[in-house]
Parts: structure tokens; sequence; C-alpha cells
């Protein structure tokens, strides 16, 4: 039975320990989502994670409706993400880009005109604009030539993030987003070839999977998923039927990693998780299961020991603990994070976590 600190591999991607930095938004990337030195020191510090998983990045516009995320559309902003990649590799880790389209959850002052879904609905509560929180806009259906041209975008964007010097991507399948929202029965009310049943709910996220690993080799990507949770009012009638014939799918598509956000206890929004789904998929898929979510170091121990997990994934104690490997090695008490700063910008709260050696000699 593998433990936390033994090898993985994972595609092309070689693993020195099975902790694993989740993906997580910090919104220090302005406007323009281009990454900056800042954001080069906060992923640096945290290099010896088995693997970063990078903050959710826009692949187009079109698609990025947090205020000041990242993306990996122009540029720019493949320039700033080299900076960042050149520090984590120079720091000795190994970082994958997370792709992100938000689908209906993007406000159109943030994005491109109405925002798009699997079908016209509506988000429920709240987005955040640069102007404070405002109620969401109802999406419309993408049409066909709009589902080639996102996916066109995810490839436009999975090449930038190699040229920019990712070792790899992560499609963000998870959280209630345009992938979801498309998996989800609760909010796919399509009749065409992508709605209807778990097959056709399936070919949207199988279909970026194939284009992404074809434009840069399926050993380069992994996918995300939040089977347990309703989250952002994206939920699904039969999540354990539709997440095993998922798993089924990314065996065939010979997909060499996946991370599950399966939540425990309700979530920072808030979602209440049904009841875990990762022993329904395991059987089915051979690759890589990284587990996440409301994981200590022991507990960590304690899951990896039950043999579904091949890795753990850690989110709020990553922004606490730039040194998490180390303190899980020693067992030493984690830093508790501020959730005020976790959106806040600046340096604060972002760079200025302390490591245990620095603790200790302050
Ligand atoms: C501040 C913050 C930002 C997050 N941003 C993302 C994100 O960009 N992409 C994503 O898939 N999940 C995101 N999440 C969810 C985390 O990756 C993770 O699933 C969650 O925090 C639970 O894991 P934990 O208990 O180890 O923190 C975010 C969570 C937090 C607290």
């Amino acid at each position: 039975m593998a433990g936390l600190f033994d090898k993985l591999e994972m595609g092309s991607i070689s693993l020195p320990n099975r902790i694993v930095m989740a993906p997580l938004t910090r919104a220090r990337a302005g406007r323009e989502g281009v990454p900056n030195a800042l954001m080069a020191s906060y992923y640096a510090q945290r290099a010896s994670a088995g693997m970063i998983i990078s903050e959710a990045t826009g692949i187009s516009r079109e698609g990025l409706g947090w205020p000041d995320a990242p993306g990996l559309w122009s540029r720019a902003q493949v320039e700033g993400w080299k900076t960042v990649t050149d520090a984590v590799h120079r720091a000795g880790g190994r970082i994958v880009a997370q792709l992100w389209h938000m689908g209906r959850v993007v406000h159109p002052d943030l994005g491109r005109g109405q925002p798009i879904s699997s079908s016209p609905t509506t988000a429920p509560d709240y987005a955040h604009t640069y102007e404070g929180n405002k109620p969401y806009v109802a999406a419309r259906a993408a049409t066909h030539g709009d589902i080639r041209r996102i996916i066109a975008d995810y490839i436009w964007a999975a090449r930038n993030a190699i040229l920019a010097g990712f070792d790899g991507v992560q499609i963000h399948g998870a959280n209630g987003y345009l992938i979801d929202q498309f998996l989800r029965d609760g909010t796919n009310l399509r009749t065409d070839e992508y709605g209807g049943s778990i097959e056709n709910r399936l070919r949207f996220a199988s279909q970026v999977l194939e284009a992404v690993g074809d434009a840069i080799g399926m050993d380069k990507v992994g996918i995300r998923f939040s089977p347990n949770i309703l989250t952002q009012g994206v939920e699904d009638s039969d999540p354990t039927r539709l997440f095993t014939a998922l798993a089924t799918r990314l065996e065939e598509l010979k997909v060499p990693w996946i991370e599950l956000r399966e939540a425990h206890q309700p979530t920072s929004a808030g979602a209440v998780p049904t009841a875990p789904v990762s022993p329904a998929m395991r059987p089915y898929y051979s690759g890589a299961i990284l587990l996440n979510s409301d994981y200590d170091g022991p507990s960590a121990h304690g899951r990896m020991a039950e043999g579904i997990a091949d890795g753990i994934s850690f989110g709020r104690p990553f922004i606490a603990n730039p040194d998490l490997v180390h303190r899980i090695a020693v067992g030493a008490p984690l830093n508790p994070g501020d959730s005020a700063t976790f959106y806040s910008g600046g340096a604060k709260g972002y760079v200025d976590y302390p490591t245990l050696n620095e603790a200790q000699a302050a």
C-alpha cells in the first residue's frame, strides 16, 4: 500500500511525494488576468508539494467570471505564467494549469455578453463583480457552433499552458462550472446528443479531454470533479451512476489522473455533501485518483491506507502552510488560514505565512 511519501508516476509527471496542492483561486492577477512576480513567489514557496495544481485559469474572456483571476488566452498571460513556472521549477517543483470555463456563472460585466451553459438556466445567488455582488444573468444554451468554439478555446489554452512552461493541465470539471453544467441532469436539459442519457451528458467532457489530449499529449492531462457536492445550483439525480460511467469513459480515454473533491463537511460555499462516490469509481478506473477535501496529515495517512486514493490534495492547508509537506512529515501543527485574505489581493495572507523553521526562529 503506497503512502504519502512514496513517489507517484502520473502520465508524464513524476511526483516525489503524494501531497498535492489543490487548485486555489487567489485573485492576484489583476483585471487583465496576467500572472506576476508576487504569484511566482507564492507558488515557489509551495514547490515541495508532489505537484501544484494552479488556481483556476480562464481559457477565454467568455469563460472567466472571477475578478482578478488569471487567464491563458493572451500572449501577456503566457509570459506572466512563464515567470511562475520558472520559479516553481527552479525551486524543484512541478505545476499544472487548471483550465476553467465557468459557463453560466460568468457575469456579463466580466465575460462577453450573455453567459453560456448547457441549457438556458440561471445560477442561484450572486456573482462577484468589480462592483460588488450582482444577481446572475440567465444563460443561453450553447449551440453546436459554440461547443466547437469552446473546445477550440480549451485547445488554445492547453497549448499556451505548455508554451508557458507548465508540466501539464487539469481540466476543471468540478464545482458547478461549464463541464459540470453539461454532466448533471439538474442543469443539462438538452434533447440533442449532448443531453438526456448519461452517455450524452458525458459527451462534452469527453470531447474536451480528447481534443486537449490530441493537442498536448494525454500523458499531460488530468481532470477534476466534485461528485458528492451540489455547488452553485448544479446537481444530479444519481451521482453514483453518472460518475461510475464517467470513470469508465476516463479509462477508455486513458486519462492518467483525476482529482476528486469529495467533501466530508459542508463546503466553504455551504454545499452539503452526499455519500462519497470514489469507492464506486475506483474499480472502473486504473489511473491515479487524488482525493481532496478536509484532510490534515493524520487523516490523509489514514485515507491512503484504505487503498482508494493514490494521493491526497490539500487546499486551505497549503494556503496557510507553504511547507505543508515538511510539516506533515514531522507531524508539526498547521498554521490556521485567514479566510479574509483568500481573495483580498496583495501580499498579506498570501506570501507571508511562516514555515516551521521561520516560526521556530521567531
Ligand atoms: C480560497 C479558495 C479558492 C479555491 N479555488 C478553487 C479553484 O480555483 N479551483 C477549484 O477547483 N477549486 C477551488 N477551491 C476548492 C479547493 O480546491 C478545495 O477543493 C477545497 O478547499 C477543499 O479542500 P481543503 O479542505 O483541503 O481546503 C478553492 C477553495 C478555496 C478555499
